[in-house]
């Protein structure tokens, strides 16, 4: 059976697909506004170059000398040890779990891309109302949009690699990416454009701590995709012969300005209409609605805009998370795509509905531990723990477990003078940084 097979350009804006989500439009900037601004931003910048990059570099790497679903790769390359380095290929996983509370976070943009067309909140109190009334007690308009997303998100997968996931990329990341600057541009001839500039790049360093440095370091591998099979599986499916380094630089340079495209932009939006840089998760739900409303009928259109380019960058990155599971159950079970696509969208959407119902008034209380609601716990449990694990897991094994002469006659020709200063990364730098990170996110330190 033939294989089919990315074409270049197909597997960069799937790659980027992957990359670019609800993690840069949605999470960056509210992150970003969280810890301050420019300092935030700058430790992000920088540890998406030093570890980022050095990790989507090997991940590439794995699929495209693995060639199969991630824990056949795993198994495959590894030496010695293989039963143990092949539990290294779960971490697609992680994929399956972060679509629990992704796919119900699409489907509130789904809403919001329908309501923004008929109206917008007049104050950010009435656009809070909207959205807490909307999180806490509208089931129905929630899994009504919810099950939207898992069928669009199941049909693309189902199609496969080819015919589903590069056609949806080549379609939908070209729009998003045209969206965002039009309405880039639209906001660089606006007055506040420059008090954003001003928050997004004059570091505030006493805003930074430990805390704050763990945040970037896991808000790098999220945006990234990295750590959960995502780009591994599609690296499987390059073509032979790809440069994995210009493949691996374009991803990071398309996921890195998107984020600080849509945050300069959202800021200037808040400067101009709304109150300034709103901090937590509502900022695109809560304070950007209240903000178009100022703008009269053309906010209406800039929401509606700004909404589908949000659900695009959402959908994109969720075929990514789900195929690496997809692909495992076809390789190693055999099963037909069908099933294998079926059974991995059921799994979330069901699960997906717990996620919804734990934010729900009646059943809050029951699906609550602790501080978090399950909802908050997948996500948390996803990027402390399994997020950087994986990370972890994939630099040993590339730094320390894959022969070097192996790792050496792919990327020492792609990398030529770098190629010593990457795989130092990857043997000590990373490991030490993503040891770290998960146990500051576990609160150990
Ligand atoms: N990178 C995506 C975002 O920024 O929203 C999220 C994501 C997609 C994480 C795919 C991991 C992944 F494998």
């Amino acid at each position: 059976m033939k294989i089919a097979r990315f074409s270049r350009i197909g597997f960069i804006l799937a790659a980027a697909g992957s990359a670019v989500g609800l993690g840069n439009i949605w999470k960056f900037p509210y992150i970003a506004g969280e810890f301050g601004g420019g300092a935030f931003v700058l430790v992000y910048l920088f540890t998406v170059l030093l570890i980022g990059f050095s990790i989507m570099i090997a991940e590439m790497l794995i699929g495209y000398l693995g060639r199969k679903d991630t824990v056949t790769s795993f198994e495959e390359l590894a030496p010695k040890n293989k039963g143990m380095w092949k539990y290294g290929g779960f971490q697609g996983l992680a994929g399956l779990f972060i679509m629990i509370f992704y796919s119900v976070v699409i489907g509130w943009i789904f809403n919001y891309i329908v309501t923004s067309i008929f109206s917008l909140p007049a104050t950010v109190e009435e656009a809070e109302i909207t959205f807490t009334t909307m999180l806490h007690t509208d089931f129905i308009t929630q899994l009504f949009y919810h099950t939207v997303a898992f069928i669009w998100i199941t049909y693309v997968v189902n199609k496969g690699i080819k015919g589903g996931i590069e056609k949806l990329n080549m379609i939908l990341m070209p729009t998003l990416m045209l969206i965002l600057l039009g309405m880039f541009i639209y906001a660089t001839t606006l007055g506040a454009f420059s008090q954003a500039l001003e928050f997004m790049f004059s570091p505030d360093w006493s805003k930074i701590d430990s805390n704050a440095f763990v945040t970037a370091v896991g808000h790098a591998f999220f945006t990234l995709s990295l750590g959960m099979g995502a780009i591994m599986t599609y690296s499987a499916s390059l073509e032979k012969h790809s440069n994995i380094v210009k493949n691996a630089f374009w991803v990071v340079f398309l996921d890195t300005s998107i984020a600080i495209v849509a945050g300069l932009m959202l800021f200037t939006f808040l400067y101009q209409y709304g109150g300034g840089p709103a901090k937590g998760p509502g900022l695109v739900f809560i304070s950007l609605p209240a903000a178009f409303y100022e703008m009269g009928i053309i906010g209406n259109i800039f929401a509606v805009l700004f909404f589908i380019a949000l659900a695009f960058a959402g959908l994109t990155s969720s075929v990514s998370l789900v195929e690496p599971m997809v692909q495992y159950f076809i390789d190693r079970f055999k099963w037909s795509r069908l099933k294998s696509s079926l059974s991995m969208g059921l799994f979330f959407y069901l699960v997906g509905i717990i996620a919804l119902l734990s934010n729900i008034e009646g059943f809050q209380e029951a699906l609550t531990w602790g501080d978090k609601s399950f909802f908050d716990w997948v996500d948390y449990v996803t990027a402390a723990i399994m997020l950087p694990a994986g990370g972890l897991v994939m630099a040993l094994f590339i730094g320390f477990a894959v022969e070097k002469s192996r790792v050496e006659a792919v990327m020492r020709p792609q990398l030529r003078g770098a190629f010593e200063i990457w795989y130092f990364s990857l043997r000590y730098i990373t490991p030490v940084a993503m040891f770290i990170v998960m146990l500051s996110l576990m609160g150990a330190i």
